[in-house]
């Protein structure tokens, strides 16, 4: 089915509805989980972060289904099967080749998780994965992402904004940027014992970037606990770049005043820049932009990419005015 307006998404017809809350708030509030609902204060980062792991409340599930509620951020395409959204993958720490991360990434531990945020905020410390993530106001958006390697997906996200996560620890005016780095642990993820990439992972984003309404901090897909080799517990979403923006298992976010390392940058910095619009009018220097394979349909399925991966409506305003082949 293809989009019958010319936006991107609409409004689904077919709404969802919400399967209600499956967390027991009282149970959350006794367990020490208080504030995340109520949005954190001023108190100590570490503590509030332990209060949540010390009582040992479930705060989200780690496998199963999730409670989201639909939004209008929906592409109408047809949404790519979920064996091969969960089977060809990208996830370097566990190997470079597609099937190597449904193989592998299982050995990763996702629970207890927890993420670092450092830098020029307000708020900074190591915070557990529940008091970072709202999971009783969870969405879904169903995004394309359309990878570097010149092929897309159409998949159904569950997540929160991130500009709602990003805005609880009080950036200061002086974080222009916002640094990404992939947890690390070279017993779990066997990719990180060569040296592929400069291990972490790390991504980055301008922080007008990060503070626009697409872009999305995902914990499930498919109405899912996310699956590790897409990036469990916890991965980015930034559907007008190319695919490797949209860091995986992220445990730390850092607020910075210049332009953060990225990986791919770092590795191949004439192959990819730091901002990574998807553009069909700057060809990768080994091959073209200009259309894609669509994933999971049939063989020779192509669509022609779109500028902005066809979100320009949400986004072309930020890149006003900038060389956007030179800035690429
Ligand atoms: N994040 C980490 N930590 N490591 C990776 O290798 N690959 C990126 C991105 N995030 C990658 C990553 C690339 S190249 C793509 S296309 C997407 O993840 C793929 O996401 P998917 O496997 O969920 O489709």
């Amino acid at each position: 089915m293809f989009s019958r307006k010319h936006r991107p998404w609409q409004s689904r017809e077919a709404d969802i509805t919400p399967k209600g809350l499956y967390l027991d708030r009282r149970a959350i509030m006794a367990g020490g989980g208080a504030m995340a609902l109520a949005g954190l204060t001023g108190c100590d980062a570490q503590s509030n972060a332990l209060a949540g792991q010390q009582a040992g409340s479930r705060q989200r599930p780690v496998n199963g289904s999730l409670d989201f509620s639909p939004t209008d951020y929906s592409v109408m395409d047809d949404q790519t099967p979920f064996p091969a959204v969960t089977g060809y993958n990208n996830f370097y720490e566990f190997g470079i080749g597609k099937d190597d991360p449904a193989r592998y990434a299982s050995a990763l531990t996702t629970d207890p998780w927890s993420i670092d945020i450092e830098g020029l905020a307000g708020r900074t410390g190591r915070f557990a994965l529940e008091d970072v993530v709202d999971f009783t106001s969870l969405e879904e958006r169903i995004y394309r992402l359309r990878c570097v390697e010149a092929w897309s997906m159409v998949i159904p996200w569950i997540g929160v904004p991130l500009s709602t996560v990003l805005s609880a620890f009080q950036p200061s005016t002086d974080a222009r940027y916002v640094q990404f780095e992939t947890h690390l642990d070279r017993d779990e993820m066997r990719g990180t014992r060569f040296p592929v990439l400069d291990w972490p992972y790390v991504e980055g984003l301008r922080m007008d970037e990060a503070m626009n309404e697409l872009a999305f901090l995902a914990v499930g897909l498919y109405g899912e606990v996310l699956p590790n080799q897409n990036g469990a517990p916890v991965r980015l979403v930034v559907p007008w770049k190319y695919g490797y923006k949209s860091i995986k298992s992220i445990s730390r976010i850092r607020f910075v005043s210049e332009q953060p390392v990225t990986s791919w940058n770092r590795s191949a910095p004439r192959e990819y820049g730091f901002y990574s619009n998807v553009n069909p009018d700057r060809a990768h220097p080994r091959w073209s932009q200009r259309s894609e394979r669509v994933i999971g349909g049939n063989v020779f399925a192509r669509r022609d990419t779109e500028m902005f991966n066809g979100y320009g409506e949400q986004v072309a305003h930020m890149y006003a005015g900038m060389d956007l082949i030179e800035n690429h």
